[in-house]
């Protein structure tokens, strides 16, 4: 019983690792267009791949890689663009509100030419202070630039008149959401096992061994690109995506490590890819369904979207917290969302999923969407197989193509 949860753990766990992962490398691309190198998209995925990996292998303070930081100091360079992306989603801003564009376009971010800037590096101090002065009266809770601006650049300070009294009862409005309603509430266990039997019971779940899928993703812009994954145990994953400017990109990760191919060539995944995919394994711990579970308590219920969810927590670490929310009336994943702590604020991390169907007797999701501060991607699954023989030789890296050579554009 352990080794079949195992194994069908392990798939599954692989199967989302590798979407979270395809998604951080579509990210990493939009991201670099968006900074205004869009002119090639492919080299400028590169270079910010090799930029993060560079960074992140020894992830130093932000202060020692930057030029002009006086209030951030300590925090890791690896969390200054999603802090930055934190800031601007939370006053519903882009990053040029705060920094000045250069002539070629690009963001002049050490400048401080822009007053909302200077405004900015005062409301960071004072967010700092608030917190660290305030311990006790939040108890555990964070004051950060949302709290106040809900994605507005000028907070309200006043209710809107006339007060909207129809959601305040006698005594004020029942709370809802996390927390409520506990007293009749199920166990952690019992709402794992209600998951496990949800998508197939162990028995079915044991019999998988291979999955191939293939879908399109959609970002915010709308484009839609194909993709494929293949997955052969937790250490084999083959992803491959079209490329914008034709081509492919593609990642492997196999028993000896991890790659990346574009269309310029292939190299080994860095430290921070590797840290990135170990990471998400781990956020899709209880996917996996092995035993033991991660140590998980039940917090309450929610909603998502129109259903009705429990919602289970795990603290993988100090600085991590992942909410699982599991359908209460079919048992199955909805949502997991998962924050990480930073120096300023809490990041929210959050994977949706929908759309299950059977495969060969399991459950899978057909819809994964991830979204965070700054984005959102839908990934739509078209076609899934199970089971179809799949030789290790796929995961391993290919030889490092000649830089010179044309990639031949895709049918
Ligand atoms: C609400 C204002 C605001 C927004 C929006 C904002 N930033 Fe910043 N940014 C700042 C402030 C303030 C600092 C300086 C922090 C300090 O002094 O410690 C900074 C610093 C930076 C730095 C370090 C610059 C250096 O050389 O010291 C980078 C890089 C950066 N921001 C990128 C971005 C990007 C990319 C975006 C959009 C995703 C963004 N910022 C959005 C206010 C903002
Ligand atoms: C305790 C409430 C509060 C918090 C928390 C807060 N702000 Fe503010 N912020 C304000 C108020 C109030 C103003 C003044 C708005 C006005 O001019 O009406 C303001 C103004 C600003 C402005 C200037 C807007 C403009 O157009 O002039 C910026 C930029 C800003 N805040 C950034 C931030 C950032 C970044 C954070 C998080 C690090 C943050 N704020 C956190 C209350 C807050």
């Amino acid at each position: 019983m352990t080794l079949q949860r195992i194994k069908l753990s392990v798939l599954i766990a692989t199967l989302v690792l590798s979407l979270g992962f395809f998604i951080t490398n579509m990210k990493i691309r939009s991201a670099s267009a968006r900074a205004g190198n869009n002119h090639d998209a492919a080299l400028s995925f590169e270079m910010t791949a090799m930029q993060q990996g560079a960074q992140q292998q020894a992830d130093p303070p932000v202060e020692q890689v930057q030029k002009n930081i006086k209030v951030l100091n300590g925090l890791p360079v690896s969390q200054l663009i999603p802090v930055m992306n934190f800031m601007a989603s939370s006053l519903g801003v882009r990053c040029d509100y705060c920094h000045v564009r250069g002539q070629d376009g690009h963001l002049q971010p050490d400048s401080d030419a822009k007053p909302t800037k200077q405004t900015a590096r005062g409301m960071i101090q004072m967010v700092l202070n608030i917190n660290r002065t305030n311990a006790a009266a939040l108890q555990g809770a964070t004051v950060t630039c949302y709290t106040c601006h809900r994605g507005q650049t000028a907070p309200q300070n006043l209710p809107t008149l006339p007060i909207a009294t129809a959601t305040r009862g006698p005594g004020g409005a029942a709370p809802v959401g996390v927390g409520a309603a506990a007293a009749a509430l199920p166990t952690a266990e019992q709402i794992l096992e209600k998951y496990i039997t949800a998508i197939g019971g162990r028995p079915a779940i044991a019999k998988v061994q291979t999955i191939l899928m293939k879908g399109t993703t959609e970002g915010q812009g709308g484009r839609q690109m194909p993709f494929e994954i293949t997955l052969k145990s937790p250490e084999n994953l083959l992803t491959s995506m079209a490329a914008p400017q034709g081509g492919t990109f593609s990642r492997g990760l196999n028993p000896s490590g991890g790659w990346m191919r574009g269309p310029r060539g292939a190299r080994a995944a860095s430290a921070s890819d590797l840290v990135q995919m170990k990471r998400q394994a781990q956020a899709f711990w209880v996917l996996k369904l092995s035993e033991p579970f991660p140590k998980m308590t039940v917090v309450g219920r929610d909603r998502v979207g129109d259903r009705d969810a429990f919602v289970l927590e795990s603290t993988p670490s100090e600085n991590m917290k992942q909410l699982f929310y599991f359908d209460a009336e079919t048992g199955l994943l909805l949502r997991e969302l998962i924050i990480t702590k930073t120096m300023l604020a809490p990041l929210p991390e959050q994977f949706d999923f929908g759309d299950y169907r059977d495969v060969d007797g399991v459950k899978l999701p057909f819809m994964l969407r991830y979204s965070n501060v700054d984005d959102s991607t839908q990934l739509s699954i078209t076609e899934v197989k199970s089971n179809v023989p799949v030789d290790d030789s796929i995961f391993k890296m290919p030889p490092p193509a000649p830089a010179a050579t044309p990639t031949p554009s895709r049918p």
